[in-house]
């Protein structure tokens, strides 16, 4: 049996804001990806060893019945919202990190307040900002997400998201990814895509990382490949990175034993 996870609601910047916990001991805070929510680190938050308490917020605007994320924001506003998390919850350091556009705020935070980082994941993810072709598709997608809502989303994200054995094969994995979609209102999608398609380049910023730091890719990630994966490795000093087989953008959610244990391996050992 895995481990009870706990949801709670917490005001942050005025809006009404969830976040789903497990374990005590010390912290690990995950991000989630686009354009899901903080349910999509369940199977982590079951696993982990004894020692860790790991808390997973869902950004402004997503999840069940938080609070409307107003009609742009940024990465910041995103990385703002989960240091006062950490406020609120008097965490001073964490390990911290996140799945692709959860990496996107990672490498927000470090920008902004690395002294909060004992480590750094940065999952399924690139440096990089939108390319002008990039944002063109964010547009269509906002454009997509208000006339016909965020199922017409899940219809064009889900063959990227997933790769096509995963899609082939794996019924009970599309239908949990496109529930997860399915339940953030339109509203949380289309700030997230304001979000992305505003975000600066972090790329020279990897190299003033200076805590170990994880980089885990699934080998068959069409979004953010293995070659992304590789280059952050060359420029963080202290990194150490992990291939899941098997898995495509959505590793943990694909592969959770195998990403589960990548953080395991990674996370110093229990001092609770
Ligand atoms: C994500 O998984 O968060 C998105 O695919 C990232 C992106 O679209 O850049």
């Amino acid at each position: 049996m895995g481990r009870m996870i706990t949801e709670h609601h917490v005001t942050i910047a005025n809006r009404r804001t969830r976040y789903l916990e497990a374990g005590t001991g010390w912290p690990l805070v995950l991000l989630h990806a686009f354009p899901l929510n903080a349910d999509m680190w369940r199977g982590q938050l079951e696993h982990m060893p004894e020692g860790w308490r790991i808390i997973a917020p869902d950004f402004r605007g997503f999840g069940p019945g938080t609070g409307d994320p107003g009609p742009a924001p940024t990465m910041d506003d995103f990385a703002d919202d989960v240091r006062a998390l950490l406020d609120v919850l008097e965490i001073d350091r964490a390990i911290i990190g996140g799945l692709s556009m959860g990496g996107y705020v990672t490498f927000a935070l470090l920008r902004r307040c690395p002294d909060r980082f004992t480590g750094v994941v940065l999952a399924d993810t690139r440096p990089q900002a939108d390319t002008a072709e990039g944002r063109e598709g964010r547009k269509k997608l906002v454009e997509l997400v208000h006339e016909r809502g965020a199922g017409a989303v899940a219809d064009e994200m889900l063959p990227k998201l997933l790769g096509a054995t995963t899609i082939r094969d794996r019924p009970d994995i599309v239908s949990q990814v496109r529930q997860l979609i399915e339940s953030n209102p339109p509203a949380a999608i289309a700030g997230a895509l304001h979000a992305m398609m505003e975000r600066p380049d972090s790329t020279a910023d990897l190299r003033r990382i200076s805590f170990p730091a994880l980089i885990v890719v699934g080998e068959d990630d069409a979004v953010t490949p293995v070659s992304e994966a590789e280059a952050m490795h060359g420029q963080i000093p202290r990194s150490h990175l992990v291939v899941i087989p098997a898995a495509s953008h959505l590793s943990n959610i694909e592969a959770p034993e195998a990403f589960s244990k990548a953080l395991q391996d990674f996370l110093p050992p229990s001092r609770a």
